[in-house]
């Protein structure tokens, strides 16, 4: 079933593209985002939620990072992210005013489960994103918004975290759309952005061989640092996980800002760090606070490999090598910055001989608490 594949992640990661595409399909009417599934829970309800809280487990509460700076800003409703196994033990204020949004791709992970089931207990709603028709978690919530990822079989997963972006996506806007806090016309030039990502991602997977030459001779690292800021430091969280499940490395996400408050006294000669480049074009002159950081840990030594946008040429004089990926605007970023990194995290487990689909010690679903 690999079809021609050298693993079934390589297969998933070239699904990315169709991943997005499918989970967007038949959900846009006249440019705007429809999710009966969402609506159903009626204008009322929707309109008086005053908390997100998104729950998951592993990549999926990395998209879920992501989701929270889009559906803050386009539903400006507070929304914060945990991860599920820390959820039930302390108590959590809810109530039906809270949204509680599960993601999982499984939709049976039993961390996830068991938090989705005490949130509804205590009178909070509850809303699944899924890749998987009729699991446990969504016949436990109150609304599923399904990701159409189709079946993902490698342990790590891939086109899985694109898809749940882009859900988390549609349901921000939804939400925008009902509460009003998006007019139309924002609404219709986000939606379509959205709608260009699977294009994009086709572009991005292009960096393919080039990530393949930068693994091999990167096959004896021991260790590799992610740097990101805004929607690009969950990026950043996930990229290291993908080395740590794949490659057996030691690896770690920072958040830029961060660098100096801790993390840059890690940086000693030779250190690799992937560095997430915010858009030039970003009003919020994110771009040029991450370029400093980048003189500052080159400074010292650093091999600095900068995932930044076509065209970007303030990064060239900093990095050792410089990936690119297509133009968007920031919220659209991570969908397409985080290709190379799912790329990277398989070709370092290839180029030292490990199962690149079956990693030591991990399952696909972890059904265990
Ligand atoms: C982990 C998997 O055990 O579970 C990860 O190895 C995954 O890849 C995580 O992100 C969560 O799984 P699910 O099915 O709930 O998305």
């Amino acid at each position: 079933e690999k079809g021609g594949w050298s693993s079934f992640m390589a297969k998933e990661i070239s699904e990315e593209p169709e991943a997005v595409a499918k989970t967007i399909l038949g959900r846009v009417h006249d440019g705007l985002v429809d999710l009966p599934e969402v609506t159903a829970l009626g204008a009322e309800v929707l309109r008086g939620i005053d908390r997100v809280l998104i729950i998951a487990c592993g990549t999926a509460a990395y998209a879920g990072m992501v989701g929270k700076y889009a559906i803050e800003q386009w539903a400006r409703i507070p929304v914060d992210v945990e991860l599920a196994h820390e959820f039930r033990y302390r108590e959590p204020v809810l109530s039906p005013n809270t949204l509680v949004v599960s993601i999982s791709q499984s939709g049976e992970t039993m961390d996830t489960l068991m938090a989705v089931k005490y949130a509804r207990e205590r009178g909070a709603r509850t809303l699944s994103i899924c890749n998987t028709q009729g699991a446990t978690i969504p016949r436990e919530s109150d609304a599923v918004v399904y990701t159409h990822a189709g079946p993902e079989v490698a342990v790590a997963s891939t086109k899985a975290f694109v898809a749940q972006i882009a859900a988390t996506y549609l349901l921000g806007l939804q939400l925008g759309q009902v509460r009003g806090t998006l007019s139309d016309d924002e609404a219709r030039g986000l939606v379509a952005e959205l709608q260009e990502v699977p294009e994009k991602l086709r572009t991005a997977l292009g960096v393919g061989e080039r990530i393949k030459d930068l693994a091999h001779w990167m096959a004896n690292t021991r260790s590799v640092l992610f740097l990101g800021r805004h929607v690009g430091y969950p990026v950043a969280l996930e990229g290291a996980l993908k080395l740590k499940e794949l490659a057996y490395i030691h690896a770690e996400g920072f958040a830029a800002g961060e660098l100096k408050h801790g993390p840059i006294a890690l940086i000693e000669p030779g250190q690799v760090v992937f560095v997430l480049v915010p858009s030039p074009r970003d009003p919020r002159s994110l771009h040029s606070k991450v370029v400093s950081n980048i003189q500052e840990i080159r400074a010292r030594g650093a091999r600095v490999i900068a995932i930044a946008e076509q065209g970007d040429a303030a990064v060239l004089p900093y990095a050792d090598e410089v990936i690119r990926i297509p133009l968007a605007s920031p919220f659209f970023e991570p969908m397409l910055a985080v290709v190379p990194l799912h790329y990277f995290g398989m070709e370092l487990a290839a180029a030292k001989g490990l199962d690149v689909d079956q990693p030591r010690n991990l399952a696909k679903s972890v059904t265990v608490e």
